[in-house]
């Protein structure tokens, strides 16, 4: 037990982990998120990099270690690498991560990486390029998985690749994207489509439960990994004669809450306890100058009191997020 944690529920779960949001926008238009492109709403701006300085500091204070940054696509922010380098000096901060669409990532691979992003997750839905481009709206994927490669070869402490399981879209392509992790010491993760304020009908059409994965995994000789005591609710298999792993992200299944060990801050500063709570907590008041650091860290203390057990999405509850590109996924 780390007692440095400090962040606990009235469900004995803990928290060291925040994935921080540092943008909504996106310059993806993937048709689960956002098919339409992003679009401005409201004229708040985004958390500044001071800002964000005094939110992280803050948790770490309270015992958080790890620090992903998410948007939206967050590299689409012009001070992100400064961000990033911010970050990874704070005291306590041991593990700093990114997802990323992967747009330019041959070209920045190694700035991600000397800024002290060791960890990296990219979503690649496809490994058709036809597929990739219809899902996310751009002919990159080429580009993407040269990126992949340059990761792997520049020495990331982590690469990752997230992929969202859609029926019809990228079903009958489970068994290539289990070959292509078999040579390369990547995480692939499936992660089942969730279904957002604003994407009831495509949920509908293309919505597979991640018992199609797994069912498919023991067929081919995969077993569970045993968890370890601080790993989130993914689900993890490997094989023998694998170099890669592959997760398993399935927030419909039964207990998937119990395991949760993450909190979100939205772009603009809003303490989200559950990904599919409502509104969000407004820490940004409290972020206004290096003086409220105590204020700030009572009141996460505080609000950690009104996470619930779980998220209640089996009653057809999308929560209040009209899309993930608005708090990270
Ligand atoms: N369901 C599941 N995953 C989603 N993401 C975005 N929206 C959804 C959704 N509705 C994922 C992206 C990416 C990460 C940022 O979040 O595919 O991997
Ligand atoms: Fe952008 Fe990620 Fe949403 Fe795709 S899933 S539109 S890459 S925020």
């Amino acid at each position: 037990m780390d007692d440095s944690i400090k962040l606990a529920d009235a469900f004995g779960r803990r928290f060291p982990y925040l994935r921080l949001s540092v943008t909504d926008v996106c310059n993806f238009r993937c048709s689960y998120c956002l098919p339409d492109g992003y679009i401005k709403s409201g004229c708040e701006p985004f958390l500044s990099r001071t800002e964000i300085k005094r939110l992280v500091g803050a948790f770490a204070d309270l015992g958080v270690k790890k620090i992903r940054l998410t948007g939206g696509e967050p590299t689409v922010r012009a001070d992100f690498l400064d961000i990033a380098k911010d970050i990874s000096l704070l005291t306590g901060i041991r593990k700093l991560a990114f997802t990323t669409n992967g747009y330019k990532l041959p070209e920045k691979a190694e700035a991600y990486l000397d800024s002290g992003l060791r960890h990296i997750n990219i979503s690649i839905d496809s490994l058709k390029p036809k597929q990739f481009e219809k899902i996310t709206g751009h002919g990159r994927l080429n580009e993407i998985l040269k990126g992949v490669e340059l990761c792997l070869a520049l020495g990331f402490d982590s690469v990752k690749i997230n992929t969202v399981l859609l029926k019809h879209l990228n079903d009958q392509e489970l068994d290539s994207f289990i070959e292509f992790v078999a040579d390369k010491p990547i995480s692939l993760r499936f992660i089942e489509l969730m279904r957002t304020g604003g994407n009831h009908a495509y949920f509908n059409d293309h919505h597979l439960s991640g018992s199609a994965v797994t069912e498919r995994l023991i067929q081919l000789g995969w077993s569970l990994k045993a968890r370890g005591h601080d790993s989130g609710p993914a689900l993890e298999f490997v094989h023998v004669k694998s170099l890669g792993s592959i997760g398993l992200i399935a927030p419909y299944s039964k207990d998937f809450c119990k395991t949760c060990n993450r909190l979100r801050v939205s772009s603009k500063g809003g303490l989200h306890l559950c990904l599919f709570g409502e509104g969000g907590f407004p820490l940004r008041p409290l972020l206004q100058s290096d003086e409220q650091r105590e204020e700030l860290k009572s009141m996460i203390l505080k609000l950690m009191n009104f996470k619930k057990s779980g998220h209640f999405l089996h009653d057809g509850n999308s929560g209040a997020t009209p899309h993930l590109a608005s708090i990270g996924g």
